[in-house]
């Protein structure tokens, strides 16, 4: 048996029966057929899940590893750089890459933990940036047909913390996932005419307050992204948590209005489809900012993140998470959805 405990950024301690490392997009047939009908899930940098198997009763399922590794750069297109990065690089270690090889896009979405090969699957977004602006397709393993299938940005249906790997009808169920993803292709800009994106709260003071007056460097607000996320988000490695637990929730304008009436302090945005209301501020205007359940936690500087104060199971991190949903809904009217993968999840008893 072997133990996920060190492959989560949540430190939940979870088994499965056997784990596959996927090291060469071309050892994927092989894999596959020896796989057969056998159920798997896909594990990458393990930063935005919940594991829920104890040891009596490990994860059903193979776990496929994915170290894909290898970055390559594709032939010049309309005066932007293409980029090819394999699915198991770190996408941290890939932004500061393209940084240094003066190529500029991905700058806000520096020290988002997790791989590359994940970042497409819930289109990971931060600081008014989102993957889904900056890439240009999604290369994948197709356990279906046994090939290797690409898809056009256009064809991902890119949504908030959304994409097409995240619908069950294309994706399957959550033991024998469709798609892994192998490489996405990204188009970077020269770093002297990059689209400056620096309108997020708190980002243009933080450029300010590093005394820097004018048009930013890329790595500049790389940096000032960097150091608001240490600021206001728990280093995994000394708190174990999986970032964001819920997703803001996007609510009817006449909801999001009478709430915004009688609490005057919520921060409200307008989306395409609604308002999106902040959940972290939903959640301490609760009264649950740093409580504890046993060993799960809301982190006390930032409630959207709940922690592991290092003796939670699964089971005690989504129990605290059920405990949050009800207390928000039942002060707020407002549900609030879970945002890293559950697995197995919660309907799978
Ligand atoms: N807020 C509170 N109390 C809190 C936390 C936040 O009142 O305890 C308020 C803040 O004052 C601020 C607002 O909520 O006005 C927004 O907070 P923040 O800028 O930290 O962003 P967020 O909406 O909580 C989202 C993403 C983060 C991303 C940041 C920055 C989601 C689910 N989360 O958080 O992504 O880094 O914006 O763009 O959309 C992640 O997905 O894991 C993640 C960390």
């Amino acid at each position: 048996m072997i133990s996920l405990t060190a492959l989560n950024t949540l430190r939940l301690p979870a088994y499965a029966e056997s784990l596959v490392a996927v090291r060469q997009s071309s050892g994927l047939l092989a894999i596959s057929e020896s796989l057969g009908d056998r159920p798997r899930v896909i594990l990458g940098g393990g930063s935005n899940l919940v594991l829920q198997g104890i040891a009596d009763h490990p994860l059903d399922a193979v776990v496929l590893h994915n170290q894909l590794r290898g970055i390559v750069r594709l032939p010049e297109q309309d005066g932007l750089t293409r980029i090819r990065c394999a699915g198991g690089e770190s996408w941290h270690a890939f932004v500061m890459w393209t940084l240094a090889q003066g190529l500029a896009g991905l700058e806000n979405l520096a020290l988002i933990p997790g791989t590359v090969g994940a970042a497409p699957i819930q289109n990971i977004g931060a600081y008014g940036v989102e993957l889904a602006d900056r890439i240009e397709a999604v290369h994948a393993w197709d356990f279906a047909s046994r090939d290797h299938v690409m898809f056009a940005r256009d064809d991902c249906r890119f949504g908030y913390r959304h994409s097409l790997f995240k619908e069950p009808e294309v994706q399957g169920p959550w033991n024998a996932p469709r798609f892994l993803v192998t490489a996405v292709d990204f188009s970077l800009w020269p770093a002297a005419r990059s689209p400056v994106v620096t309108g997020y709260a708190g980002l243009s003071e933080r450029l300010g307050q590093m005394g820097i007056q004018g048009r930013p460097q890329p790595l500049q607000i790389a940096h000032a992204v960097i150091s608001l996320r240490r600021e206001k988000l728990p280093d995994p490695e000394d708190l174990a948590n999986a970032g964001s637990f819920f997703k803001n929730p996007v609510v009817p304008e006449g909801l999001a209005s009478a709430l915004k009436a009688q609490h005057p302090g919520l921060p409200v945005y307008s989306q395409a489809d609604g308002m999106k209301l902040s959940a972290g501020w939903l959640i301490e205007a609760a009264g649950l900012k740093g409580v504890r359940k046993g060993g799960a936690g809301v982190y006390d500087r930032h409630a959207l993140v709940l922690v592991n104060h290092g003796t939670a199971s699964g089971h005690d991190l989504l129990g605290l998470a059920r405990d949050i949903q009800q207390a928000v809904m039942s002060r707020f009217g407002v549900w609030l959805e879970t945002e890293p993968q559950i697995l197995p999840p919660l309907h799978a008893g």
